[in-house]
C-alpha cells in the first residue's frame, strides 16, 4: 500500500481552487479517473489495479444501472425524460463494501447480481443521458472521492466527476475486439448469443454515450490514452499501475 502523505496530496490537488482547507486536505484521497466506452475493460483493468495499489475501486456504472433496474422493475417507459427523473427522484442507491467487492443497493436492497442483465444495461443506457439522474449520482461519487484513494471508471469521470484527478486514463478498444471479448464471455458462460448482434449493440451504446447532451464520452485533454485491442489485462494492469506510481512519486519531489 503507497502511503500519501499530506505534502503529496498538497502538491496533487489544486486544493485551494476547490476550497479546501488543511483539515479537509488530510481527509481527501488520491483519485484515478477511468474512463471508456460499453466493454474496453475499464472494470477489470480498475478492480485489479486498485488492489494492487491498495485503492478502492468505485463502478459507477453500477450506480447507473441501479436506477435503469429500478426503472424497468416499475414500467416506466425508457423514453420519458420526465417519469424517469420523478421516478429517480426518491430512490436511494448507495454502494458497501464486502469482502473488497462492491457491492450496489437500491432502496435497501441489494441489486449487484441483477443489475449485471443485458436489459438493464440497455435501459441505463437510455436513462443515463437525462440530467437529473445524473445529478443524483454526482454527490455520491464526489463523497467517496474525497474520503478514500479511489480508482474510479465510467463514461465522464475525468470530465465531470473528478475534473482535478491528478491521473486520468482513457481506455478503449475497437468496437469489433470488444465485441468478440463480450462474445467469449456469454459463450463460456453456456449462453447463446449472436457476434453480429453484440457488435451492434455496442455501437449503439457508444453512439448514446458519446452523443448525448449531458456529460457525454469523451477523453479528457490532460488524460493519458490507452489503446487495449491488442494488449491483454496484465498489459494494461501493469500501465496502469506504472502511471500511478510515477504520479505519486512526482508529487513527492
Ligand atoms: O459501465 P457500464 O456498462 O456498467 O455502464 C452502464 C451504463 O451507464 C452505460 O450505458 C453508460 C452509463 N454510465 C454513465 O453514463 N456514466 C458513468 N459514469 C458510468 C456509466
Amino acid at each position: 500500500m503507497i502511503e500519501h502523505t499530506l505534502e503529496m496530496k498538497k502538491q496533487l490537488f489544486p486544493f485551494e481552487e476547490r476550497g479546501c482547507g488543511k483539515e479537509e486536505l488530510e481527509h481527501m484521497g488520491f483519485n484515478i479517473a477511468i474512463d471508456g466506452p460499453a466493454g474496453a475493460g475499464k472494470s477489470t483493468i480498475a478492480r485489479r489495479a486498485a488492489k494492487e495499489l491498495g485503492f478502492v475501486y468505485v463502478d459507477t456504472g453500477a450506480m447507473y444501472r441501479a436506477m435503469g433496474l429500478h426503472i424497468l422493475r416499475n414500467q416506466i417507459p425508457r423514453e420519458d425524460e420526465q417519469a424517469v427523473a420523478k421516478a429517480c427522484q426518491d430512490v436511494k442507491v448507495s454502494i458497501a463494501y464486502e469482502s473488497g467487492e462492491q457491492q450496489v443497493y437500491l432502496n435497501g436492497e441489494n441489486v449487484s447480481g441483477e443489475i449485471r442483465r443485458e436489459e438493464v444495461g440497455n435501459v441505463t443506457s437510455v436513462i443515463s443521458a437525462y440530467p437529473k439522474v445524473r445529478e443524483k449520482l454526482l454527490h455520491l461519487q464526489r463523497n467517496l472521492a474525497e474520503k478514500e484513494d479511489v480508482i474510479m471508471d465510467g463514461r465522464d469521470i475525468g470530465t465531470c466527476v473528478l475534473p482535478h484527478a491528478p491521473l486520468k486514463l482513457y481506455l478503449t478498444a475497437s468496437v469489433r475486439t470488444r465485441a468478440n471479448r463480450r462474445y467469449q464471455e456469454l459463450t463460456q458462460k453456456g449462453m447463446d448469443c449472436d457476434l453480429e448482434a453484440i457488435c451492434e449493440d455496442i455501437a449503439a451504446r457508444d453512439e448514446r454515450d458519446m452523443n448525448r447532451a449531458a456529460s457525454p464520452l469523451r477523453q479528457a485533454e490532460d488524460a493519458v490514452l490507452l489503446e487495449s485491442s491488442e494488449l491483454g489485462i496484465e498489459e494494461v494492469t501493469s500501465l496502469v499501475v506504472g502511471y500511478a506510481k510515477e504520479r505519486m512519486r512526482k508529487g513527492q519531489e
